[in-house]
Parts: C-alpha cells; sequence; structure tokens
C-alpha cells in the first residue's frame, strides 16, 4: 500500500515549493516522521519526480500528497488552497517556502509583477484560505504547536524599507531588488500574522535558510547565478532540519514573530521589525487582492 493511501498520520504539514532544493528536503523529512505532508510546486515534471522521492524515503502511517499550482496567479493559490482542503480538515503546519528570485520583469495575467505575487502575495493569501484549517488543528492541540513558517532571507537586510508607492516595482525594476523586498515583506507579514493569531494559539515565525545549493539560481539572471555558482552553498538538508525544528520544538512555539537560521534565534534588521509597517503591509496586501480575486 502507497503512503498515500495509508494515513494514519496524526500531524499535518503543508509545504510549498516541495518540488525542489528546501522544501523537498523538508517534505521528505517530515514524511519519515509520519506526518500527513502535502506538498505543493509547480512545474509538473519536478512535482512528479519530487512526490516519487518523498514517499520513497515516508514511514509506515505517513501520508504524502501533492498539488501543483503557479503561485504567481493568485486564482491557482486559491485552487491550491480548495484542493488542500479536499486533503484534510486539520493543518497543523503551513511552510511558506515557495519562492525564488527572477532574471526579470514578468507581469502576470492578474496584473501582479511575479517576484512580489510568488514570495508575498501567494503566501499571505495561502495563509488566509488555510486560516480555518490551522484553526481547526489548533482547537485541538496544545498552545504553541500550531505554526506558519516562512522561509525568508538575510536578502531583507538590503532592503531599507518598503516601496509603499510601488510595491510591484512598476517604476524602477530590478530583479534583485524586488527579490529583497519581498524577503522583507516575509518578515513583516510573519510579525502581522502573529499578532492576529496569537489568541488561537497559532504561532507564526521566519526563518533565514542560508546559501543553499537548489534549483534558485536557476531562475535569476546572469550576475545572480554567477554570484551563486562563485560561492559554497550547503545542502537543502541543513536548512530543512532548522524547518523541523521549528515545527516541532517547544521553544519555537513560543513568542512569535521571530526570525531563526542555523536552529538558533537571530536578529532581523530593524526595518523588518516595525509593527506599523507590519499592518500597513497586511492592509495593503488585502487590497491588492480584493482587486482580484
Ligand atoms: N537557495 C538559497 O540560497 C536561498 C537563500 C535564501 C532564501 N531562499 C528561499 O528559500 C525558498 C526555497 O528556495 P530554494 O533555494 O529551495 O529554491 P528552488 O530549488 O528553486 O525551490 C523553490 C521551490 O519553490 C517553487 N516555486 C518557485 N516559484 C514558484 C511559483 N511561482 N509558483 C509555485 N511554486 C514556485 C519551485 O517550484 P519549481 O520546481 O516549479 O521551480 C520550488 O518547488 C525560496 O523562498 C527562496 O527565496 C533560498
Amino acid at each position: 500500500m502507497s503512503p498515500s493511501q495509508n494515513a494514519t498520520a496524526s500531524r499535518c504539514v503543508v509545504v510549498t515549493g516541495a518540488s525542489s532544493g528546501i522544501g523537498k528536503a523538508s517534505a521528505e523529512a517530515f514524511a519519515r516522521m509520519g506526518w500527513h505532508v502535502i506538498g505543493t510546486g509547480r512545474d509538473p515534471a519536478r512535482c512528479a519526480d519530487a512526490e516519487e522521492a518523498i514517499r520513497a524515503v515516508a514511514s509506515h502511517g505517513s501520508r504524502v500528497d501533492f498539488v501543483r499550482g503557479d503561485f504567481t496567479e493568485m486564482a491557482e493559490v486559491k485552487r491550491v488552497a480548495s484542493e488542500i482542503a479536499n486533503l484534510t480538515d486539520r493543518v497543523h503546519v503551513l511552510v511558506n517556502n515557495a519562492g525564488g528570485v527572477r532574471d526579470a520583469h514578468y507581469r502576470t495575467s492578474e496584473g501582479l509583477e511575479a517576484t512580489f505575487a510568488a514570495n508575498h502575495l501567494a503566501p499571505f493569501l495561502l495563509t488566509r484560505e488555510l486560516l480555518p484549517l490551522l484553526e481547526k488543528a489548533a482547537d485541538d492541540s496544545p498552545p504553541g504547536t500550531v505554526r506558519v513558517i516562512a522561509v525568508s532571507s538575510s536578502a531583507h537586510l538590503v532592503c531599507q524599507g518598503l516601496n509603499w508607492n510601488d510595491l510591484m516595482m512598476v517604476e524602477d525594476f530590478t530583479a534583485n531588488a524586488a527579490y529583497c523586498q519581498a524577503k522583507l515583506a516575509n518578515l513583516l507579514f510573519t510579525r502581522e500574522l502573529n499578532r492576529r493569531l496569537a489568541d488561537k494559539g497559532i504561532v507564526a515565525q521566519a526563518m533565514h535558510p542560508g546559501r543553499v545549493g537548489s534549483n534558485f539560481a536557476s531562475h535569476g539572471d546572469d550576475a545572480m547565478q554567477a554570484y551563486m555558482a562563485a560561492n559554497e552553498c550547503i545542502l537543502p538538508e541543513a536548512p530543512a532540519r532548522t524547518i523541523i525544528w521549528m515545527a516541532t520544538a517547544p521553544e519555537v512555539g513560543r513568542d512569535g514573530g521571530r526570525y531563526f537560521h542555523d536552529l538558533a534565534e537571530i536578529d532581523a534588521a530593524p526595518q523588518a521589525c516595525d509593527d506599523d509597517a507590519a499592518a500597513r503591509l497586511w492592509s495593503e496586501s488585502e487590497n491588492m487582492l480584493a482587486n482580484l480575486v
């Protein structure tokens, strides 16, 4: 019997971007631990390969499902969320990992800039759509054990603050600046999400994975590809260990809105700890989505 039909798993995790790199390594680790793993990905061949690889290491009693969708399109994010809701009635951990840098400016069919859409708006919307499943898990779990984890980046340090007049960088786009801004948005979103969920027993935390040898650079421009090739990278299993720890360790279930790297808390930039900016990003994101979906 395949792990997907043999479900006795008591904890369910959604890992976005599980078709490659950090997300795939994390999904494999959760499957080894016997969880019900729901992975998401975009590229059909990478999704199929990853699903097979995750199933191959899944322990008895775990369950593995995969849902495909392009997170630059918010209609796709909504569809993915509703497919997840058909697979489980509870989500104990949501790992918002999907994303990365792009090589140029791409405008989606919904009129969004692709980097901002995939790295910030998609996890914002997916979390909102999965909130009933997170709340249901929290209702019958000890406080602090239901968690939302954002895979951000030290790239946020480079962005001095969100460009409120042009969050999509329509006027002045560079691929790196768009990425750095989106990774700052991950931290601000985590901060405001945690504030809003605190009384429900759900904790939101963020992490920096390090410089990781994955498929990340292949989506970037020549300079990004050269930078990643010239510098030593760690294996995706290293940040996956931190993600598993963040999903399970009692000390990470307290005092949400924090930032971690390599199994320890680290400092985020001051601009990532700005409660007013976090609240404003939330309402701007709601407004953007209200005009779309
Ligand atoms: N690698 C690093 O050095 C590094 C450093 C700091 C932060 N990060 C962050 O770590 C996270 C994971 O990156 P990674 O290094 O593991 O890179 P990766 O190997 O390229 O994996 C990224 C995952 O996200 C998915 N994804 C990307 N854009 C998507 C979209 N528009 N719609 C749906 N899925 C999408 C990819 O799907 P496909 O298989 O279809 O591409 C893949 O599953 C990202 O958020 C990245 O920003 C990485």
